[in-house]
């Protein structure tokens, strides 16, 4: 993308480059809208009520006041965008119908704020955003037309693909998202990991794949923060984020349609890769809202050593790195 005479790259606003994608005028406009709204999550982030909701979501957990405040900021601005048809949040039940007809529209899965119980002790957390065209959301994730998620971190991140290329935006002092990044890809193998769940519910396979990691000398990176541990694999370009299948929860824990499938999106699009242990997550046919998957995410040849422990594929570690397939 060349500049315009008189403007580095980094004043390249979001609108500006999403234009300049070959997407229609109503995805440039959704993806906008979610930008903004996203700027009332973070002042109710910063400033808002950290106590429970007295509610509880789809998956019976607790919501906090934050979880049901950035879903309804998020939900107003969707409906009022125009070009929606429905839309699924992890805080909502059911889906929410905002128009009938689906021609030129979109339909939206978000989780307004993911790790929003984080907030009470000042760690980052995020929203994470998956658009289909059309009306249907129980669609294999390879079908989305975009992905993106906003990082409420020390600074404020926006990342984002259409298909074409992964592209970060920070927001400066005018609130304004303008690119830092540009078609971030990853290495074929990393050197950080991100274990999710309690490791004393880990099943053999993936309890040998961490020590296989330890013995390579690999750091463990864990915020807790699905939106900060992914973008950190992802800006770093190496590493994986594992959260598997656990004794007691075979699908684990993170949702197919909320946070697996955008955050598969944006990685397979930077170069990565992400499993559920036997296939693409982007290839699973979601058949509820409310679908977990456990997932491997991140550089492609730590996501394939993952898979293959978790199928028994790797025994022993040799001294020199290789391995001795079972
Ligand atoms: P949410 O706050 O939307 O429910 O998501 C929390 C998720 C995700 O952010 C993170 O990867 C995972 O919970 C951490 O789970 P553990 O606390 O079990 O590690
Ligand atoms: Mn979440
Ligand atoms: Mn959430």
């Amino acid at each position: 993308m060349s500049n315009a005479p008189g403007t580095s790259k980094f004043q390249i606003d979001l609108r500006r480059h999403l234009r300049a994608q070959n997407i229609c005028d109503n995805l440039v406009h959704l993806m906008c809208e979610i930008a903004e709204a996203s700027k009332y999550v973070i002042n109710a982030v910063r400033t808002g009520d950290l106590g429970v909701a007295g509610t509880s979501n789809l998956y019976g957990e607790e919501q906090l006041a934050l979880d049901v405040l950035s879903d309804r900021i998020m939900r107003k601005r969707l409906i009022h965008s125009g070009v929606v048809c429905n839309i699924a949040s992890e805080e909502m039940d059911e889906i929410y119908q905002c128009q009938a007809s689906a021609d030129g529209l979109y339909s939206v899965a978000y989780d307004p704020l993911d790790g929003s119980s984080l907030v009470d002790v000042n760690l980052a957390v995020g929203t994470i955003v998956s658009i289909y065209a059309g009306c249907d959301l129980l669609q294999p994730g390879r079908n989305q037309v975009a992905a993106m998620y906003i990082l409420y971190g020390p600074r404020v991140s926006l990342v984002y693909t259409v298909g074409d290329g992964v592209h970060e935006f920070t927001m400066n002092n005018l609130m304004e998202f303008t690119l830092t990044r540009e078609n971030v890809k990853m290495a074929a193998e990393g050197n950080i990991y991100a274990p999710g769940g309690l490791r004393n519910k880990y099943n053999a396979g993936d309890e040998k794949f961490i020590r296989h990691l330890e013995e390579k000398g690999c750091k463990l990176r864990y915020s807790g923060g699905f939106v900060p541990d992914i973008n950190q694999v992802l800006m770093k370009g190496k590493g994986l984020f594992m959260y598997p299948a656990l004794n007691g929860s075979p699908n684990g824990k993170l949702r197919v349609l909320f946070e697996l499938n955008p955050m598969a999106f944006i990685i397979e699009h930077a170069g990565g890769a992400a499993s559920n242990g036997s296939i693409p997550i982007l290839d699973i046919v979601p058949e509820s809202l409310d679908q977990r998957a456990p997932i491997y995410i991140g550089c492609r040849e730590d996501v394939k050593t993952a898979t293959a422990f978790v199928n028994g594929g790797k025994q022993e570690v040799k001294m020199e790195g290789s391995f001795v397939n079972g």
